[in-house]
């Protein structure tokens, strides 16, 4: 479900025209639709209405200020991994309350920023975690929340890079070892064990692997009361999947529907983390054809974005959905839909492709859109082969706001520095 549609055989945003915006800011381009971004997060909202959850997006997957601000003056909070995610909930004010903060290596400087910011709690990945943060709450003589990220070990049955729920990856801690830690809990003084959290992986498209996991972590709240450890808070963590291709991904209300028995069953204040579900297709990357290529074994439709702007393709094999921003007569083109053709970027790697094999019926100068793109998609671009990094535009109805200007030449080198000796 979104606001991106063909009116006329043009695509629009809402009621903007996707051309209007690609002639008026230049291409790439990401535009996203605010009405999609908002009912995606009303939708997890109602389906949990029942247990008034904590929603904190997890604003990895588009951390662009304007939709962390549409998203907190909602009511949301914020899932975050780092300093510079936390220098973003507070620049736009996020209640502290509302900020949960996982990663697997937190560094000093981190910890202390969000023990002086008051966050809700330090989703904690190790007991050496659990060590560093006391100490530093010690010095600031502060008393810390915490949840232990407790890893599962479950399949999840989604890109091998993005399960984290299984014992050999690096998130989390085990169940033997959160037992542990619990009987050991006076080692850590300045530490409160609020809560637990799982986040199991990205793109799950089916509830089993979340209820087997949450079915794995409940007795440990059974172990916690019995060590007199006072739990609050159960964060399941996000990881729904969305509709790239033919995925029939579980709804948020059959995914509420199969968890809440077992998340009312724990009394505990509920959090979700939900990234892809609310951005994922709110928001598309406009691009502009620049050369069609047939080389005598293969058609190539060349375009002005790349790998640098979205890297889920080279990276995970993401598939996204391309389609013309505005339909022609099939009569009016040189080149027919005879062939199928990679869609690529002019970056020098072979794995600089956005899409392979596609149908589409284009030709220099058209514009194309690149569905699905509102999440790991600018968050994840970067200034590969120097390409200045792509302009950012949401789209409220018929109007439309720059979020982010296009990075110029000159922001490529703003932190360089000519050493006179060299
Ligand atoms: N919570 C934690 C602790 C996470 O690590 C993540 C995502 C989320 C929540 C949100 O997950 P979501 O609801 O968006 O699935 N770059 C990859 C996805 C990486 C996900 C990383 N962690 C991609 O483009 O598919």
């Amino acid at each position: 479900m979104h606001y991106f549609s063909y009116q006329k055989k043009e695509l629009y945003c809402e009621e903007v025209p996707l051309s209007f915006l690609a002639k008026k800011f230049g291409t790439p381009l990401y535009v996203y639709s605010k009405k999609t971004i908002l009912e995606h997060f009303y939708k997890i909202k109602k389906a949990f209405s029942e247990i008034h959850p904590l929603i904190c997006y997890s604003l990895k997957a588009n951390s662009n200020l304007s939709i962390l601000k549409l998203l907190v003056k909602e009511g949301g909070g914020l899932d975050i991994v780092s300093g510079g995610e936390l220098f973003r909930a507070r620049v736009i004010n996020c209640p502290p309350k509302k900020i949960v903060y996982a990663s697997v290596g937190k560094k000093e400087e981190e910890i202390k920023e969000a023990i002086d910011y008051r966050i809700l709690l330090f989703n904690v990945e190790s007991e050496r975690e659990l060590i560093r943060i006391n100490l530093i709450a010690q010095e600031k003589k502060k008393k810390v929340d915490v949840a232990l990220r407790i890893n599962p070990d479950i399949k999840t049955f989604t890109h091998k890079y993005i399960t984290t729920a299984e014992k050999e990856t690096k998130f989390g801690i085990d169940i033997k070892t959160a037992k542990k830690i619990f009987s050991l809990r006076s080692n850590f003084p300045y530490i409160n064990i609020s809560g637990l959290h799982i986040h199991i992986g990205s793109q799950i498209t089916k509830s089993t692997p979340f209820i087997k996991a949450i079915k794995k972590t409940l007795p440990l709240i059974e172990e916690a009361k019995k060590a007199k450890i006072n739990l609050r808070y159960f964060n399941i963590g996000g990881g729904l999947g969305i509709v790239y291709n033919r995925e029939r991904p579980q709804t948020a209300e059959e995914f509420a529907k199969k968890v809440l028995p077992l998340l009312k069953e724990t009394g505990l204040k509920i959090i979700l983390e939900p990234g892809r579900f609310i951005v994922g297709n709110a928001g598309v990357l406009l691009t502009q054809v620049l050369y069609i290529k047939d080389t005598p074994f293969k058609r190539f439709i060349i375009v002005d974005a790349a790998m640098n702007d979205l890297i889920r393709p080279a990276l995970y094999g993401g598939y996204h959905k391309i389609v013309p921003v505005r339909k022609l007569q099939i009569a009016n083109y040189r080149l027919q839909i005879k062939k199928k053709a990679d869609v690529v970027g002019s970056i020098c790697e072979t794995s600089d492709f956005l899409g392979k094999d596609r149908k589409l019926n284009v030709e220099e100068k058209d514009y194309l859109a690149i569905l699905g793109c509102g999440a790991y998609g600018f968050s994840m671009s970067s200034n590969y082969n120097s390409r200045p990094r792509a302009g950012e535009v949401l789209v409220d109805k018929d109007k439309v706001f720059l979020i982010r200007e296009r990075e110029t030449y000159n922001d490529l080198i703003r932190k360089e520095k000519i050493n006179e000796v060299l």
